[in-house]
């Protein structure tokens, strides 16, 4: 009877040992814009309105530094890992090397979480955002297919939002390089549009729009926090390229990093200026507040250009995700864990079954449940993710068998604590009910683990 165990660790392998693995096509560029991609979508062009107006006020700036600090520790982490383990599947390979298999899989298992649903749930804010542009040409869908599955409302699928993420995972499936250098043309677009907001919104800003800065207290600070770190959900879908990047010692870190930076700049910048042009008290139900913000100085042509650069970001962030969920499928599928179907390339190299799965049951779910309904859940994953990470960079400085050379988290063990810590806290203040679905989630997952993962993992059995 061969020994299996929960706990039973990868050893490191160079990828050039692997028998399927991926091509190395990108550089720091790439990787910044993927990141950029990723991150600056349905989050920032949608949230601030709710969070500025019932949570945080004017304070939410001091939210998305909260939040932003929380990544930033996270992303050194990430760094760290990705630049010293470079193979596909982010932080469900590095736990594998250090934590063991169980642990690997429940992760895995929690990102398909993060990157599957943040598919869904984008796909979904991309819908309403095409809808409310196309009735502005008059432009009306049959109700049944206008929106998510709501029989009293008369709607039951959202056509849209299933659409969009067929048509991602198939110019995914046609390459990575292809797809990378559509995603840099769509990440320069929007980033110019909040660049945009920024410099024309900030001649309407009134400070006296300033006051009172904590309406809702610090606490309403913290908790606007936990709401908006769902606008920075993403860059850790980077570090599932290792496998393709040229140099990713290197440019792994310079692209994680730098693109979470650009990311806060931004995003602390357009609270500020978007709470200094309209009262945070304006912004209650608002869902679109930064094109809001610009109508209410008759900006309306900038408003125009503003939802066409939203519509843009929310297709990148589909992009990244999708890529990464596809990723995260290929290293549990080469190990094993999930069929190994899904560990399949073409003669690209591209996991191009894996890919057209992923998109048509994400389609499904974008086509059935709404945004709102997913996003807690999401952070819940995401955090969970982002906490074990920081716990792993323990593990791996003291695992002598794991390389050594590539980036190093600075301030060790001080900021992986911090990290770990601060994605606990994040994690406490999400409600009940995210917990219990979590906890649902968890449940399948070792129960799909103990019946089919173990048994067919090659680790486990090897001779
Ligand atoms: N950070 C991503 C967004 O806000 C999930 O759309």
């Amino acid at each position: 009877m061969r020994q299996r165990s929960f706990f039973k660790r990868k050893i490191f392998v160079q990828q050039s040992n692997h028998q399927v693995h991926l091509n190395k096509s990108l550089k720091a560029f790439d990787l910044t814009m993927l990141g950029v991609g990723a991150v600056v979508g349905g989050g920032i062009f949608i949230l601030p309105g709710e969070v500025a107006s019932k949570t945080a006020g004017p304070g939410i700036m001091i939210s998305f530094i909260i939040a932003g600090l929380a990544c930033c520790l996270a992303a050194l982490c990430y760094s760290e890992f990705a630049s010293k383990l470079p193979v596909a599947g982010s932080a469900y390979t590095y736990s594998y090397h250090v934590f063991g298999e169980g642990i690997a899989w429940i992760l895995g298992w929690s990102l398909l979480l993060e990157y599957g649903l943040a598919v869904a749930a984008i796909a979904s804010g991309w819908s309403s955002y095409v809808k409310s542009l196309l009735t502005g040409f008059h432009i009306e869908f049959p109700k049944v297919i206008s929106s998510s599955f709501n029989p009293s409302n008369g709607t039951y699928f959202d056509l849209l939002a299933f659409l969009i993420v067929i048509i991602i995972g198939i110019l995914l499936s046609i390459g990575i390089r292809e797809s990378t250098r559509i995603n840099n043309i769509m990440v320069l677009i929007k980033m110019a549009v909040v660049i945009l907001f920024i410099v024309v919104g900030v001649f309407y800003v009134k400070p006296d729009n300033w006051t009172p800065f904590l309406p809702f207290g610090f606490n309403g600070v913290i908790t606007g926090a936990s709401l908006v770190f769902f606008a920075y959900i993403g860059f850790d879908a980077v570090s599932t390229a290792s496998e393709e990047v040229i140099n990713p010692q290197k440019n792994m870190p310079i692209g994680i990093i730098s693109s979470l930076a650009i990311c806060t700049f931004l995003y602390i910048l357009l609270s500020a200026v978007l709470t200094g042009m309209v009262s945070y008290k304006q912004l209650v139900g608002i869902s679109a507040p930064v094109a809001f913000a610009l109508q209410y100085v008759n900006l309306n042509w900038v408003a125009g250009f503003l939802s066409l650069g939203a519509i843009v970001g929310m297709t990148t962030v589909i992009l990244v995700m999708s890529y990464g969920g596809t990723r995260l499928i290929f290293a549990m599928g080469r190990d094993g864990l999930l069929p190994k179907t899904f560990a399949k390339v073409n003669e690209k190299n591209t996991p191009v079954k894996n890919t057209l799965i992923f998109a048509f049951i994400m389609g499904i779910i974008a086509g059935l449940i709404p945004l709102n309904d997913l996003a807690a859940l999401i952070n819940i994953g995401t955090l969970f993710a982002f906490a074990m990470v920081s716990l792993g960079i323990f593990f791996l400085r003291n695992n002598k068998e794991l390389p050594t050379a590539g980036f190093k988290t600075p301030f060790y063990p001080v900021i992986p604590a911090i990290s770990f810590i601060l994605c606990v806290y994040l994690m406490i203040n999400l409600p009940g009910l995210t917990w219990l679905s979590f906890i649902i989630w968890f449940v399948i997952g070792i129960i799909i683990y103990l019946l089919y993962g173990r048994r067919h993992s090659v680790l486990q059995n090897e001779k």
